[in-house]
C-alpha cells in the first residue's frame, strides 16, 4: 500500500512534536526513519497507524484520504521495542489475539486461525513454540512473536519503533535478516524506527532523517541496493560511504 503524507503537523499542547513533515512512501517499500531522540519518530508512526491524529495535514492510503479512519480501518501491524507480549497468554494466543478480536462477522473460524497461526510460526522459523509463554522465550524470540502478531491481521503496513533496539548485537543481526525475508515474502510497506545507522541502510530502499524541534525532513537519502541483498552488502565501500554520509547528516541535524 502507498503511503503519502501530506504535510502533517502534530502538536501537543504548547509542544510542536511535528512541523509539516511530508513523505511519500511507495506501496511494497521498507523506508527507513532515523532523528534524535524527540524529533517525532514515534509520534509519525502513532498517526500513520490511528493511535493519534494530527493537527492538520493528511494521511493518504493508495491515494485515498485516511486521516480520520480508525485503528481497525487501517489495519496496521505494531511491533515496538517495549511492547512485549501479554505475558499470561501463551505464544499461539497471543499472535492469534488480533484475529480473535476481530467483530464477529470478520473473525475466522478456529480452524483458520490455527491455520495461520501455525504458518506464521513457520515464517518466523519458531514451530515448536505455540504452547510456550513470553518469559520461556530468548529476547530474540520473543521480537519474533511480536512480528508474527503483527502480521496476523494480514497488515497493509508494518510500523516497527526500534525493534531490535533491546537486542544483543548478534541477536539483532539475525532479526534484521528475519525481517528482510518476511518483507520479501508479505511485500508489506515497512516503515521502521532505528536509531542505528547501519541497520536503517541495511534494511531500506530509503532514509529518511527527521531532525528535531520541532521534528521535520532533514533529508532523504535513497539506498541504492537490491531487494535481494545479503550481508555481504555491509562490507562495500558505497555501503560505508553511505554509513558516513547518513551519520553526518544527524550530526547537522541534532
Ligand atoms: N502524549 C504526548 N504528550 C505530550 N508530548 C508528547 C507526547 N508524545 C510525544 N510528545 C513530545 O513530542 C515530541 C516527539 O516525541 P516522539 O516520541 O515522537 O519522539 P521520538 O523521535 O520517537 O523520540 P525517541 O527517539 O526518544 O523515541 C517530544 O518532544 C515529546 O516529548
Ligand atoms: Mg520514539
Amino acid at each position: 500500500m502507498h503511503i503519502q503524507i501530506d504535510e502533517i503537523s502534530k502538536a501537543f499542547g504548547s509542544t510542536a512534536a511535528l512541523n509539516p513533515v511530508s513523505l511519500n512512501i511507495p506501496g511494497g517499500a521498507l523506508v527507513a526513519l532515523l532523528g534524535p531522540s524527540g524529533s517525532g519518530k514515534t509520534t509519525l508512526l502513532r498517526i500513520l497507524g490511528g493511535l493519534e491524529f494530527p493537527t492538520s495535514g493528511r494521511v493518504l492510503f493508495d491515494g485515498q484520504d485516511a486521516t480520520g479512519m480508525t485503528v481497525q480501518q487501517r489495519r496496521a501491524g505494531f511491533v515496538f521495542q517495549s511492547y512485549a507480549l501479554f505475558r499470561h497468554m501463551t505464544v499461539f494466543d497471543n499472535i492469534a489475539y488480533g484475529l480473535r478480536a476481530r467483530p464477529r462477522a470478520l473473525r475466522p473460524t478456529k480452524a483458520e486461525v490455527a491455520r495461520r497461526v501455525t504458518k506464521l510460526l513457520d515464517l518466523i522459523q519458531l514451530p515448536q513454540i505455540a504452547d510456550r509463554y513470553p518469559s520461556q522465550l530468548s529476547g530474540g524470540q520473543r521480537q519474533r512473536v511480536a512480528l508474527a502478531r503483527a502480521l496476523a491481521i494480514e497488515p497493509r503496513m508494518l510500523l516497527l519503533d526500534e525493534p531490535f533496539g533491546a537486542l544483543d548485537a548478534q541477536t539483532k543481526r539475525a532479526m534484521q535478516d528475519h525481517l528482510l525475508e518476511v518483507w520479501r515474502r508479505t511485500r508489506a510497506t515497512v516503515v521502521m524506527v532505528t536509531h542505528d545507522v547501519e541497520e536503517a541502510i541495511y534494511l531500506s530502499s530509503r532514509v529518511y532523517v527527521l531532525s528535531s524541534h520541532p521534528g521535520r525532513v532533514a533529508a532523504e537519502v535513497p539506498v541504492p541496493f537490491p531487494d535481494d541483498r545479503t550481508p555481504r552488502i555491509k562490507r562495500t565501500p558505497e555501503f560505508g560511504e553511505l554509513v558516513e554520509q547518513v551519520e553526518a547528516i544527524l550530526i547537522d541535524n541534532r
